[in-house]
């Protein structure tokens, strides 16, 4: 790996209304795909990737997160009392001891860009990842890290996109884009959840975001946008302007859940691939399509 993307920002303030009462207590982060929390595996990709800070971007109510990457003395002695060695190894390794967690408060929720510019004074002066952990990638290389090796080449933002159906482009962030001579696609335009008649193109911004120091500044001084929030998006269409910003059709299958049939499609899925579990229940699954 010759550059190095240090730090990934992790907005964990949202409220997770779509799957209360679930998440009336318990932060939509720390919502299970078989044994671990959607948070981890954000986490995970974030560190395959090679970034050694994590910062989250919470709340007060949100402490579970927190304490989810914190020790958890208890446990681990009772683990260790009962010579539960392959337990008490998964609760102690969730993130290696040279990465720093950081966690900052958001103030109000304020939207998306007011997360990440939030994240200003932890990250520096230096281009950051942004992971929206309830966008579930399962892909052979972790798709931050094809964003890494894009901007090895490209040295501008990336940002993950994907071909949507016309009819769902006011749940997202679309671009359009101009194809290089490289074959890579450069952005010309992005628009925050635009109505299909006013949407440039069908393709997508998903939740992983490679950025560039030069946000910060567009974040700074931009207004309210769509829903009143601060957009990130908005932010985005700032730095357009100054700099190139590239899109990477990644490689992999994006489970949405943040939706409650994206959250039971990815458990199926992920449960199909368990080590442990994945043969019996792809036996169970067959049964139950023989009778349906
Ligand atoms: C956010 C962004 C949107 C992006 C989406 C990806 O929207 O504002 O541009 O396409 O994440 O999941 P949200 O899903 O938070 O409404």
């Amino acid at each position: 790996m010759s550059f190095r993307i240090q730090s990934t920002v992790f907005p964990v303030a949202g409220l997770g209304t779509r799957f209360l009462p679930a998440t009336k207590v318990s932060p939509k982060e720390m919502l299970p795909i078989v044994n671990k929390p959607l948070i981890q595996y954000a986490v995970e990709e974030a560190l395959s990737a090679g970034a050694e800070r994590l910062i989250f971007i919470t709340s007060p109510s949100k402490r579970a997160i927190e304490q989810h990457f914190q020790a958890n003395v208890e446990l681990e002695s009772a683990l260790s009392d009962s010579g539960n060695k392959k337990m008490l190894a998964l609760v102690q390794n969730i993130v290696p001891s040279n990465v720093e967690c950081v966690f900052v408060q958001q103030g109000a929720p304020l939207g998306l860009g007011h997360a990440v510019l939030c994240a200003r004074a932890a990250v520096g002066e230096a281009p950051f990842f942004v992971h929206l952990a309830d966008d579930l990638i399962r892909s052979d290389t972790p798709c931050l890290e094809q964003m890494r090796q894009y901007y090895e080449r490209y040295h501008s933002s990336v940002l993950a996109i994907e071909a949507v159906p016309n009819d769902r482009t006011a749940n997202y962030g679309i671009v359009s884009v101009k194809k290089e001579p490289s074959g890579a696609r450069r952005v010309d335009k992005i628009v925050e959840k635009p109505k299909p008649e006013e949407a440039p193109s069908n393709l997508a911004v998903v939740g992983r975001y490679l950025l560039t120091p030069a946000i910060f500044e567009q974040l700074e001084e931009g207004s309210p946008g769509a829903g009143g929030e601060i957009q990130l998006t908005d932010g985005i269409a700032g730095i357009l302007e100054h700099e190139s910003v590239h899109a990477l059709l990644f490689e992999g299958t994006r489970y949405d859940c943040g939706s409650r049939l994206g959250y039971l499609k990815a458990t199926v899925e992920y449960g199909l691939h368990n080590e442990e579990v994945g043969e019996r229940f792809r036996k169970y699954l067959k049964g139950l399509t023989n009778k349906m």
